[in-house]
């Protein structure tokens, strides 16, 4: 790894009229600058992580360094400032969601987080022949937890289907609700395509119902601001390292009501107010649902990657990404032979796309080959290809930090793949 001028610093980013200065952004991210196979890294796999800003780098060391002990646990200095800290990391998240701290519950990830509703709440409330919807474009960890809550239960699993844009047809989803419909769980925005779904519309629907629903906004939280009040969602979950922030942290959203009643998913330290060998009596949320110690330096560094966005403004960094969004769009289509994947009228800024003859993985070797990191494959999304008719996309997906000139090369890149597969 060597440094070097990043692309974009100079020329591109964004128009004039916008106030996003994606030169002093890229500036905040130290992995931008490194050449990668000799030459300038172009990131364009944000949709599997992002690349993390110094902000959060330091947070994490100064938690490590200076303030390092258990939480909920000490009385002593360290553990107090630890302490203040994971919960002030609550209260950051709370607000970015338009939520209460009492209803965010730390996890691992978006993963953990649907394992939780799926094992607590689900297993609480379905019984034989009851019915889970979930959508076609759905990712993996939106399925499986669910297919293995209708094995446990006897409940069934019900798909919505989407057109051939990428997008959720409101009508069928509609028409597959009954009065068995306990549970529906969608992405608020497709991995794989970038799909930005009508989460609120369908919530309404849901309410109407008596229906529960869960959103996975683990695609969305990087590119819009979202506030659960407004969704009318029951349950959100995300992940730290989606949004700029660590790995291994991520969200539950949970209405507190909901919280109140759900039995705890793992039991533990921390999660409990009293044992016995006579019995357990619980914590309340959201500790009921934190067994263990928890990844407070995960936390921690999760608020200060939510604040450093809050500082940038979700809706510049959105304004800056659909710009990208448009341009990648353009040059990628004008392609002979790329065909796009996922054309749904309102998307986040995420291209996949096929290239006629050529497999997706070697699409992807040839990028890398001139610094350009996508991902390829079926983007754990194996439903959705089959839906698509395709094993695999070659996908590439923008962060707050890429730039117009990082889409020219990217486009430049698809060509030279054309070249020596064509
Ligand atoms: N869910 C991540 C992706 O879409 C890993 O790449």
């Amino acid at each position: 790894m060597s440094a070097v001028t990043a692309p974009g610093t100079v020329t591109a980013g964004c128009s004039p009229a916008s106030r996003f200065d994606v030169a002093r952004v890229r500036a905040d991210f130290p992995a931008l600058g490194q050449l990668v196979r000799g030459r300038p890294l172009v990131y364009l796999d944000n949709a599997a992580t992002t690349q993390k800003p110094r902000a959060v780098v330091e947070a994490l060391v100064g938690f490590y360094t200076r303030d390092c002990a258990n939480v909920h646990r000490g009385v002593h200095e360290l553990s107090q400032r630890a302490t203040e800290a994971y919960e002030s990391a609550r209260r950051t998240v709370a607000r970015f969601l338009n939520a209460t701290p009492d209803e965010i519950v730390f996890t691992r990830g978006t993963t953990e987080a649907i394992n939780l509703v799926a094992q607590s709440f689900g297993r609480s409330i379905l019984a034989e022949q009851d019915e889970i919807l979930v959508t076609e474009l759905e990712h993996h960890s939106n399925i499986v937890p669910w297919q293995m809550l209708a094995e446990q239960t006897g409940a069934r699993l019900v798909v919505a289907p989407i057109n051939d844009r990428g997008e959720i047809v409101l009508e069928e989803l509609e028409r597959r609700l009954n009065e068995r419909t306990r549970l529906i769980a969608l992405a608020h925005v497709s991995n794989a395509l970038g799909t930005v779904n009508p989460v609120e519309e369908i919530c309404r629907m849901a309410r109407q119902r008596g229906i529960a629903v869960l959103v996975d906004g683990a695609q969305a939280v990087p590119h819009l601001r979202v506030d659960v009040r407004a969704l009318g969602c029951d349950f959100y979950a995300f992940s730290g390292h989606k949004i700029y922030g660590p790995t291994g942290i991520g969200v539950l959203y949970g209405k507190a009501e909901l919280l109140e009643r759900m039995p705890p998913y793992q039991g533990g330290g921390d999660m409990i107010r009293s044992v016995s060998f006579a019995g357990t009596l619980y914590n309340d949320p959201p500790f009921r649902f934190e067994a263990g110690t928890p990844h407070i330096a995960g936390a921690i560094g999760l608020a200060a990657a939510i604040e450093y966005l809050d500082r940038l403004g979700l809706g510049e960094i959105g304004r800056h990404e659909q710009e990208l969004l448009e341009a990648a769009t353009i040059a990628l289509a004008e392609i002979p032979g790329v065909r796009l994947v996922g054309t749904a009228r309102h998307k986040a800024a995420v291209v996949s796309f096929v290239l006629d003859g050529v497999h997706p993985h070697d699409v992807a070797t040839v990028l890398d080959h001139e610094g350009v990191a996508v991902r390829a494959g079926h983007h754990c999304a194996q439903p959705l290809m089959e839906r698509l008719g395709l094993p695999a996309t070659t996908r590439a997906s923008f962060a707050l930090y890429n730039t117009l000139e990082e889409v020219e090369v990217l486009a430049r890149a698809v060509r030279r793949a054309r070249e020596i597969f064509g």
